[in-house]
Formats: C-alpha cells, sequence, structure tokens
C-alpha cells in the first residue's frame, strides 16, 4: 500500500525522513504505554486536528489503555464533526464527548450575543471558558494525567513546551508526546499510514478550532495565524494550555531567553 502512493508523495521518497518518523513513532508508542501503566486513569484530550489523528492512530491500533475525549463546543466545523464518525468507523471506537452546560451557553449568549466574541477579548474569553474550560475540567475530573497534540513549534507561546509537566491549573501530569515533533513528521506519519483527516486542513487550515474563530491562512503565515485572527497575537489562547493556573502572554525574544511559556 505504501508503495503505491510513494511516488506521488515527496515526503514519503524522502527515506532518512520516514525513518525519522519510524523512530520517533516508537517512541512516543513507548511512552504511551508507559504512562497509562504508571499514572492510570489517563485520558487523550483529542481535538481531531492532524497531531490529534496521529495520536488517536496510535492509541487504538495498539490497544493503549487511554480514553479519549473531545470538547464539542457546539461550535465546531461540520468537518470535525465528519473526522470524529470516520474515525470512529475506522477503528471501531468511541470518542466521548464533553458538551458545554447549557445554561452558562445560555448567560453567555445572553450577556455578550450570539457571536459576542468577535467584540471583545473579555467576550471571547468568557465563551471559550463556557464551551472549553468548564468541560475539559469535568473530562480531567478524576484523572491522573492527560495527554494532549501540542507541539513546540507550533507557536512562540509553546516555544517552551515540554513532553512531560505538571499541570498546576488542572493539577494532573500533562504528557505532550509530539513536543519534538515538526508539521512535516506528522504528515509523513498520517500519510504513511492512511489515517484520515480534517478535509479542512487541504484547504489550508493548519490549526483548527471552532468554526467561528478559525480560517484558512495565507502562504508565509504563521499555522496559528487562522485562530482568532481579529485578536493581538499574545491573547490567542484558549486557556485549555496554562502555566501556574495563567494565560503567560510571551513575545519571542522573552520565549529565547528562558522561563515559562503557556503550552
Ligand atoms: S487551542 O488551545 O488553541 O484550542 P489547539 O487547537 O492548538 O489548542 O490544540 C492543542 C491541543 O489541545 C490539542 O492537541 C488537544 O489535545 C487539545 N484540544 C484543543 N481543542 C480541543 C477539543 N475541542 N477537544 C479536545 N481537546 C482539544
Ligand atoms: Fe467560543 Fe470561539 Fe472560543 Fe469556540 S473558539 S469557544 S466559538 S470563542
Amino acid at each position: 500500500m505504501l508503495r503505491e502512493i510513494l511516488p506521488a508523495i515527496p515526503d514519503l521518497a524522502d527515506a532518512k525522513l520516514v525513518d525519522t518518523v519510524a523512530e520517533k513513532s516508537a517512541a512516543v508508542r513507548r511512552l504511551l504505554r508507559d504512562v497509562a501503566r504508571d499514572y492510570a486513569p489517563v485520558v487523550f484530550a483529542n481535538s481531531l486536528g492532524a497531531e490529534d489523528m496521529v495520536l488517536t492512530d496510535m492509541i487504538w491500533n495498539d490497544g493503549i489503555d487511554i480514553g479519549i475525549f473531545s470538547l464539542d463546543t457546539g461550535r465546531l466545523p461540520a468537518e470535525t464533526i465528519e473526522l470524529m464518525a470516520a474515525a470512529e468507523r475506522r477503528y471501531g471506537h468511541r470518542i466521548e464527548i464533553f458538551a458545554p452546560r447549557h445554561n452558562t451557553v445560555q448567560e453567555f449568549v445572553a450577556g455578550f450575543g450570539i457571536n459576542g466574541f468577535y467584540d471583545s477579548v473579555e467576550a471571547r474569553k468568557a465563551c471559550c471558558h463556557a464551551r472549553k474550560i468548564e468541560p475539559l475540567q469535568r473530562a480531567l475530573a478524576g484523572k491522573q494525567a492527560w495527554i494532549t497534540g501540542l507541539r513546540a513549534a507550533q507557536s512562540p507561546t509553546r516555544e517552551k513546551l515540554k513532553t512531560v509537566s505538571f499541570d498546576s491549573a488542572n493539577n494532573l501530569v500533562k504528557i505532550s508526546p509530539l513536543a519534538d515533533w515538526s508539521e512535516r513528521e506528522v504528515w509523513v506519519y498520517l500519510r504513511a499510514n492512511q489515517v484520515p483527516y480534517n478535509a479542512l486542513h487541504d484547504r489550508n487550515y493548519p490549526s483548527i478550532g471552532c468554526a467561528p474563530c478559525t480560517r484558512a491562512i495565507q502562504p508565509g503565515e504563521d499555522v496559528r495565524a487562522g485562530r482568532w485572527w481579529w485578536e493581538a497575537p499574545e491573547t490567542k489562547e484558549c486557556g485549555l494550555h496554562l502555566v501556574d493556573g495563567k494565560l503567560v502572554r510571551v513575545t519571542k525574544p522573552e520565549v529565547g531567553a528562558g522561563g515559562t511559556a503557556a503550552t
């Protein structure tokens, strides 16, 4: 199967890159198995993004004892929902869905308007809190560790990302097994293993969140430029990934100088 698609996909013809991905994949699989053994119960927060499909493929193909959940904010793109269904069909498992509480969403809409998140950072954070943060807290309750698909190269706020850290905001261990992967390595894995992925990736959406807060990027733009594009770069984290309970706002030079970064 791999042989048939090799000529059409240049990255897969790069034997060195393919070998690197094979080695890194084996290391991630070992890490996932160790974490499942040492920190049970463990859950994986799956946004259905490209990185998260790599981890989904590994966890479900290898039968690793890690529960997979998604935060269905109620505003996800149709393509993301379609991918959830496709992944469930392909692997024969269910993704556990955490939905927002209806009263907090209704309060947000009553106070700020149905699309009030465009009007201020305060409103946007209130929406993210109702639709993502509070459901995340429920998803992580009683767990010892959670897995994320974060990569250090995704943004300046993630440059200092560590594979293993303690998430003091949620009081459990946080593991980001793809922390040192490049975007190309992620795509080599997906293509080599024919893993289903979000149709929006083929339409210039490298990073995908809620539909009204995500758009396609232009050539040369940063991979997260399409997320909350109307805001200044330093506010562009929804709060799922905090350090010491805070959004840490960093600029590139400070990150290079050391210290803690929001992940
Ligand atoms: S975000 O904080 O800006 O939304 P991003 O989309 O880069 O994050 O995703 C980073 C990681 O956060 C994902 O790999 C995943 O582990 C987690 N995550 C983000 N959105 C969701 C979601 N809707 N459901 C579950 N996990 C999510
Ligand atoms: Fe609300 Fe946008 Fe945050 Fe989704 S990303 S929870 S729609 S503000």
